[in-house]
């Protein structure tokens, strides 16, 4: 099939050459000049594994290929995705402005039927504004069908999530818009799950607020295990063994990050007031969110006592291994409090160290684990990367001043660290 693909962030970029990948031919468009240009040499600007390797095949085969011109790419496509930013507004409101942008562009453009799919995570309602759109800005009547097809892929394992989906939700108001998006879909041989237009929206909003509960769920027992000396990683193992909760988003820590949960619960939440409804659970799950970082911050605390002239070791800034993402990183907040006590910080992560300069300033960025640890006062661990868990901790307790290790992702097991000679402080354990 012929498709355009309008945004190349994470989500869209990843659909995009993942599209490419299983036959069809797609146009991604930014209008971001710079972006396309560097997208035009094969290089992708986000550390995501795996996705250059298969651009850089697609775009040979000529099934990929990349542009700033909207209009054209209309003309060309029979399905366009909409995969721009809808970034937080002050409120916690998502801001729509650049999918109503995209979709008046397209409309401007129409030639002929198309269907326009919203890939980006909006509120629910959000498809009957874009059919608004669409027919405030069509020159002629031209038929078109608007669907949402929200995008669950992660950050980090997000080629395979693409081609491994749980699901894929399509939410339609025709049997024409569906058996496009079957067709599209066919050869991933997944799960498709058919919906009208709102629920496919509510179902994305709902899953990321869900499994953000999750994690704020397990943080709080974390604490309560922590007051009683209980093992919250015995807690969760044994939770999760109950197929009705499962194992996965129990993992206790600094709390969730990134640019999906803490912004998805929010705009969440602001719909659901908007709709009339007070989802409080939402509340409590934003504040235990935040208090886990505090929590963190108290242990490094409690374990040096004075923080004013230390030099704290920071092992991962990444909101979560495999991305170089900053946004929203739990890093940022716990780093620029322990600089607002009078720390000096030492920092190493293996990807995200260049986008961390942008927003987290007089850091010494080191090459790796040991030149941090190096006469650091203690080290803290905020990110879970396999540079950081296979450390040799020998080697670091010579290097740290004090042999202090405070882990924000529980990745080593507290007796065996011990053993070592470390002062050693997990979450809930
Ligand atoms: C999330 C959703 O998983 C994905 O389906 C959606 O499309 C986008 O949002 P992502 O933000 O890439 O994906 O990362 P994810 O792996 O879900 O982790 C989010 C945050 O939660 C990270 O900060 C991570 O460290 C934290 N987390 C995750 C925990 O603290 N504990 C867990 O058990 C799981």
């Amino acid at each position: 099939m012929k498709l355009s693909v309008i945004g190349t962030g994470y989500v869209g970029l990843t659909t995009g050459v993942c599209f490419s990948e299983i036959g069809h031919t797609v146009i991604c468009v930014d209008n971001d000049k710079t972006k396309i240009a560097l997208l035009k040499k094969n290089k992708v600007p986000i550390y995501e594994p795996g996705l250059e390797e298969i651009l850089r095949k697609n775009v040979k085969n000529k099934r990929l290929s990349f542009s700033t011109n909207i209009k054209e790419a209309v003309k060309k496509s029979d399905v366009i995705f909409i995969s721009v930013g809808t970034p937080p507004r002050e409120d916690g409101s998502a801001d729509l402005s650049y999918i109503e942008n995209v979709a008046s562009e397209i409309a401007k453009n129409m030639d002929g039927y198309k269907l326009i799919v919203d890939k980006s995570t909006v509120p629910v309602e959000t498809g009957e504004k874009v059919e608004l759109t669409i027919k405030r800005n069509l020159k002629k009547n031209i038929p078109s069908d608007v669907a949402s097809n929200p995008e669950f892929l992660r950050e980090g394992s997000a080629v395979y999530d693409t081609f491994n989906p749980d699901r894929v939700v399509i939410g339609v108001s025709s049997k024409k818009a569906e058996d496009i998006l079957r067709e599209i879909y066919k050869p991933l041989k997944t799960k498709i799950l058919v919906t009208d237009i709102k629920s496919a929206e509510i179902i994305k909003h709902a899953s990321n607020s869900f499994l953000a509960t999750k994690i704020s769920f397990i943080n709080a027992v974390a604490n309560i295990c922590e007051r009683c000396g209980a093992d919250v990683e015995k807690v969760a193992e044994g939770m999760g063994l109950d197929k009705r909760i499962g194992s996965a988003f129990l993992n206790a820590g600094i709390g969730f990050g990134g640019f999906c949960f803490p912004k998805d619960l929010e705009a969440f939440l602001w719909i659901s007031e908007k709709l009339g409804y007070q989802f409080d659970l939402l509340k409590n799950v934003r504040e235990i969110n935040e208090y886990q970082k505090h929590i963190f911050i108290k242990k490094i605390e409690d374990a040096l006592w004075i923080i004013k002239g230390k030099t704290i070791g920071i092992l991962g800034l990444a909101f979560k291994p495999n991305t170089d993402d900053m946004r929203f990183a739990p890093s940022i907040d716990i780093i620029k409090t322990l600089q607002k006590e009078g720390a000096r910080i030492k920092a190493f992560d293996p990807k995200a160290t260049e986008k961390a300069k942008e927003v987290l300033k007089n850091v010494v960025y080191c090459k790796n684990p040991y030149e941090v640890a190096k006469d650091a006062d203690c080290l803290a661990i905020l990110t879970e990367w396999d540079e950081i868990k296979s450390i040799d901790l020998k080697k670091i307790k010579k290097l740290l001043k004090h042999p202090i290790i405070i882990d924000g992702r529980n990745i080593f097991e507290p007796k065996e660290v011990e053993k070592l000679g470390f002062i050693y402080k997990g979450i809930g354990r």
